[in-house]
């Protein structure tokens, strides 16, 4: 049989990425530009600094993901690319690009929902069985997903403020640590110790739903009193309690959404998803019962292409295909999404 290879390319934040998958479920490349650096110095992303990397970055990414591959544009089945959510400037550029060489080439074209690649980058490592509960924590997504088959997704909790990678900057931000500063606190967590009660957001007894601005709020507060107290506070112990109610509250309700729907496959994806004290709690938890834990190699959890070309894959297996009005689309809903044509 002849092999399938999907190219996908991923702007929606700032990281420029192309990826070449194989037969849907083989990584051939994948070829991830950062800009952490030029976003640094401004403690978080400037949208338009982002948009204007993509359009420098782009063009030499497809080259370099096709040179890697060994492979040429002909070899391509099909152009998949991220719609949305995610800054507009920034994913037009992908969005454009996309079409553009759909269109040159005469290749079918693919939009994909940012976050069902975020959840598809675990099938590049391992088939998915269903049901299975997704727990999806980013920079800008903090949810529990359900999916009772390939491209169907029932979100059953989500944040109603802020998203755990974002509590994560924010309070890094506070110990002046730089940007991005969710690997910064986890790294500082591990040489600190848990000695401080912060709040835990269980909300009401039934809910899936999280709540992190009150936890956020709780850490700077604390951290002001003891500066105008002059109390000595490390940053160590800071980091590794706020660490602790974060993980707690993720592992105690996945566990739990886990139990009540049934579920074979517990997949955990996004950027937070290579939080060490995350990974821990959740193997410990799910150790002992029959449902299978699947955490993505730390390349495969924060912003990448492959991922796209995954979710890609399945997307155009099952027939959806884009025109060339394809827009980029920043609030971009999960569920719709995989509701469309049907
Ligand atoms: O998925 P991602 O790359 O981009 C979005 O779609 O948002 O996630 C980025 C987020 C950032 O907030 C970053 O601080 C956080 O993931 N992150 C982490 C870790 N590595 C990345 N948060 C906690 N612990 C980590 N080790
Ligand atoms: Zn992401």
């Amino acid at each position: 049989m002849k092999n399938q290879y999907i190219l996908a390319i991923e702007t929606s934040c700032d990281e420029t990425a192309v990826a070449i998958v194989k037969n849907q479920r083989e990584l051939v490349t994948n070829v991830v530009a950062s800009q952490i650096e030029s976003h640094k110095r401004f403690g978080g992303v400037v949208p338009e600094i982002a948009s204007r990397h993509h359009i420098e970055q782009i063009t030499v990414t497809l080259e370099e993901a096709l040179t890697k591959a060994e492979l040429s544009i002909d070899d391509i089945e099909a152009i998949a690319v991220t719609e949305g959510p995610g800054l507009v400037g920034a994913l037009l550029v992908g969005v454009n690009a996309a079409k553009a060489l759909a269109f040159a080439k005469q290749k079918p074209l693919v939009g994909v929902h940012h976050i069902a690649g975020h959840i598809y980058a675990n099938r590049l490592e391992k088939e998915f069985e269903f049901p299975l509960l997704s727990l999806v924590v980013s920079g800008g997504h903090t949810e529990l997903i359900i999916m009772d088959e390939h491209g169907s997704f029932e979100v059953i909790g989500e944040t109603r403020d802020d998203a755990a990678g974002e509590a994560y900057d924010k309070v890094a931000r506070t110990l002046k640590l730089p940007y991005p500063g969710g690997p910064q606190i986890d790294k500082l967590a591990q040489q600190g110790e848990v000695s401080i009660d912060f709040p835990r957001a269980w909300l009401e007894e039934d809910s899936f739903d999280f709540s992190f601005s009150g936890l956020k709020s709780a850490v700077i507060n604390k951290m002001h009193n003891a500066k105008q107290k002059n109390e000595d506070l490390p940053p160590q112990d800071v980091a590794a309690s706020f660490q602790a109610s974060v993980v707690d509250v993720l592992s105690t309700k996945t566990f739990r959404a886990a139990e009540a729907y049934g579920v074979k496959q517990v997949i955990v994806a996004g950027g937070v998803a290579a939080n060490s004290g995350l990974r821990k709690a959740l193997e410990q938890k799910f150790e002992a019962v029959d449902c299978e834990l699947l955490i993505p190699p730390l390349h495969l959890c924060t912003d990448n292409a492959a991922m796209i070309a995954a979710a890609g894959a399945v997307a155009y297996q099952q027939g959806h295909r884009a025109g060339y009005d394809l827009n980029a689309n920043p609030g971009l809903n999960l569920e719709m999404y995989g509701r469309r044509g049907s």
